[in-house]
């Protein structure tokens, strides 16, 4: 009890504020495990309801010779992946059985307000509700997590999320690669960090402007490899960290294709060598190895060089597909009336550690900041205001629409973020418009995904009517 009481102490005293220079850097993966490739959720047969998913307390060896108490949605750590088709309805029995209140909230899924799993959505412990979610939206990688009001950062460092897919169904779209596990892999990135008992001691472990650990893992996966059998592969990236922003490339420099961002594909497809995410922004990008030498160390790392996921090639044949990969929208991305159309809101993000807020305001459940007419576009100006310590980059989040980016301080986008988002890397003193159309009704939370700067109340609410 002392001990635990003097740790926290301590703890509280080293708490720092974010800025570039107090970031611990990542451990390279040594390697030494197989990727885990979470499961697809499976069809309920015979029930009134078609997927269930349950949030739970489990444990989960990352570490030789010790168990690691963590969170998982029916399973020990992260969750199952639920694969919605385009246009499908479906019915989510979510239940909850850790021994505190949660939510289940369906990150970029544009559902209805009622079952978006915000923070007044509760699930109370032993509770159960059925929530109906319709993918009436393109194809994309969306994904799940809680959304407890000032426990959503603890709810996800201790495992809660998992990947939520709208799947292509129309026959005209691009051939790309879609056998899920195989040359179709999901990738959620996080950093962890962990006490001397290898546990995730998160009120002890926590720092209220956003935890940041040294170890990295990749689905849940402590040192991973992954072995490529398909010269054409597909990833689906998620920055899955409370806090931590990802630039990641290739070890051996080579390029690779951004095809989709946070609401579904591109454009058209980019040729990158280098790719940031901040907290909770999606990226589908194709690595074509054919052309890689297989006794050539080949990993993504981040942008200090460490290797987060080492590739070992072992590749069956299959054939080159990336000549065959290409579309052009004729259409602009965005017309030129939307381009033009007034700022109606305007967002201010201000402040660090536990001193955060949004147009000077803390998040009050009671209180709704904005209103929006349903299917009506506006533009939303997004002000990242810079303080004496120079800022910090906030990654600014809004439930229930895919947005699009018109401009970043009067620029255009890069072209890998002409696309559907539902979230923005906002940088200090950075002013970011947002086309922003809602296309179902209910009250909807905007947020910095940072989860700490989130549970410490940079967050308002929408009420689109
Ligand atoms: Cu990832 Cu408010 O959500
Ligand atoms: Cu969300
Ligand atoms: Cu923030």
């Amino acid at each position: 009890e002392e001990n635990m009481d003097m740790n926290h102490g301590d703890m509280e005293g080293m708490e720092e504020h974010m800025d570039h220079d107090n970031i611990p850097p990542l451990q390279a993966s040594k390697g030494t495990q197989e990727l885990v490739i979470p499961p697809l959720l499976e069809k309920q047969k015979d029930s009134d309801f078609d997927y269930e998913v349950v949030a739970q307390e489990g444990t989960t060896q990352f570490f030789d010779g010790s168990l690691t108490n963590t969170y998982g949605y029916n399973g020990n750590l992260l969750g199952p992946t639920l694969q919605l088709k385009e246009g499908e309805t479906v019915k989510v029995k979510v239940r909850n059985e850790l021994n505190e209140p949660t939510t289940f909230h369906w990150h970029g899924l544009e559902v209805p307000g009622t079952e978006d799993g915000g923070p007044s959505d509760v699930i109370q412990p032993g509770e159960s509700k059925i929530v109906t979610l319709k993918a009436d939206q393109p194809a994309a990688t969306l994904w799940y997590h809680p959304h407890p009001h000032k426990s959503t950062a603890e709810q996800v460092f201790k495992g809660l999320a998992g990947m939520l897919y709208v799947e292509e169904t129309d026959e005209e779209a691009p051939a790309l690669p879609h056998t899920y596990g195989v040359d179709d892999i999901p990738l959620i990135f996080q950093d962890r960090l962990f006490d001397e008992n290898k546990q995730l001691d998160y009120k002890n472990l926590m720092n209220s402007d956003g935890t940041i650990g040294d170890v990295s893992l990749v689905n849940g996966t402590i040192n991973p490899k992954l072995t490529v059998t398909k010269p054409l592969m597909r990833f689906r990236i998620l920055n899955g960290a409370n806090a931590r922003n990802y630039t990641f490339r290739l070890s051996n420099g080579a390029t690779f294709t951004q095809i989709a961002s946070d609401g579904g594909l591109l454009h058209e497809p980019v040729e990158m060598d280098e790719i940031t995410l901040s907290p909770s922004e999606r990226a589908e990008i194709l690595i074509d190895f054919s052309a890689m030498e297989s006794d050539e160390p080949i990993a993504i790392t981040d942008e200090e060089g460490n290797a987060l996921l080492p590739f070992d090639l072992d590749i069956d044949g299959g054939t080159e597909e990336m000549e065959s990969i290409s579309w052009t929208d004729d259409t602009t991305f965005l017309k030129e009336e939307e381009k033009s159309l007034p700022v109606s809101k305007e967002i201010e993000l201000f402040g660090m550690m536990d001193k955060v807020t949004i147009n000077g305001k803390k998040f009050d459940p009671e209180r709704i900041d904005l209103r929006q007419k349903k299917g009506v576009s506006e533009v939303w100006e997004v002000y990242n205001k810079p303080d004496e310590m120079g800022g910090m980059i906030h990654p600014f989040h809004i439930h229930g629409t895919q947005f699009k980016i018109i401009s970043r301080d009067g620029r255009e986008p890069a072209p890998n973020e002409q696309g559907l988002k539902d979230s923005v890397l906002i940088e200090p003193g950075e002013r970011v418009r947002l086309l922003v159309t809602f296309p179902e009704e209910g009250i909807y939370m905007y947020h910095c995904h940072i989860l700490e700067h989130e549970d410490n109340g940079m967050m308002g609410q929408v009420e689109v009517y």
